[in-house]
């Protein structure tokens, strides 16, 4: 499946039901049935959906981005060093602009198509892309911390800011329970894209 082949729109313009809305995991599908709009309304985030072009009431895949920042000061020297590595007199600079992927879901009927992967893809475009209003130098997503979805994100050109869980409990100041950590922060440089794309 291609994302060309369904149609784009903002949630809310034109109204959209997503009461059916499944994509397998209980609290996004919440979100997007019942408190996207709300969080949009807020500034919090906007939703985009996609459609299939013949069934404009169903709703394939969805997802809401919000403005970030990654704060080098608050990542170990090492990471500070990969995290700024394509940046030009980084010296100085403490907070790179970005953009988040807050929530991203494909609806079961459409899943292993492809679509998530291009949405990761189209967004970090559209984000590094003319179209788009502020600076944003990375793509952001705080991951389920899941071996497939880590590996889906990897293979999207994403990597994990911390170099180790250890790393990341430790820099994020959660408490070490005992359980793995539930999710886990990964970033793409969007530069490259525009560098790739004038070599
Ligand atoms: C994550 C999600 C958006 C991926 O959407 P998708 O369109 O199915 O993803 P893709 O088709 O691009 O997946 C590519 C690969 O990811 C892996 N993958 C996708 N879904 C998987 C699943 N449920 N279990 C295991 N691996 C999976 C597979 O390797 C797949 O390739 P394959 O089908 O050739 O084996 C979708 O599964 C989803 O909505 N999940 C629930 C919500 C969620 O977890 N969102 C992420 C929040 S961080």
């Amino acid at each position: 499946m291609n994302l060309s082949d369904f149609s784009f729109s903002t949630l809310g313009n034109p109204i959209c039901d997503l009461s059916s809305f499944d994509c397998g995991r209980a609290d996004i599908n919440d979100f997007f049935r019942n408190d996207a709009l709300n969080y949009q309304q807020e500034l919090f985030g906007k939703t985009y959906l996609f459609t299939p072009r013949n069934d404009l009431n169903k709703v394939a895949a969805a997802f809401t981005v919000s403005n970030a920042s990654i704060f080098t000061r608050l990542l170990p020297n090492s990471r500070q060093k990969k995290v700024g590595y394509e940046v030009h007199h980084s010296k100085g600079q403490v907070n790179y602009p970005a953009v988040l992927l807050g929530r991203l879901g494909v609806d079961k009927t459409f899943s292993r198509h492809a679509l998530g992967s291009q949405i990761v893809e189209f967004v970090a475009q559209w984000f590094a892309g003319p179209d788009n209003k502020s600076g944003c130098r990375h793509l952001v997503v705080d991951a389920y911390n899941e071996d497939w979805l880590l590996n889906l994100y990897q293979r999207c050109g994403m990597k994990p800011i911390f170099s180790s869980e250890k790393q990341e409990r430790e820099y994020r100041q959660i408490k070490d329970n005992g359980k793995a950590l539930e999710t886990r922060l990964l970033y793409r440089d969007l530069i490259l894209l525009k560098r790739n794309s004038i070599r």
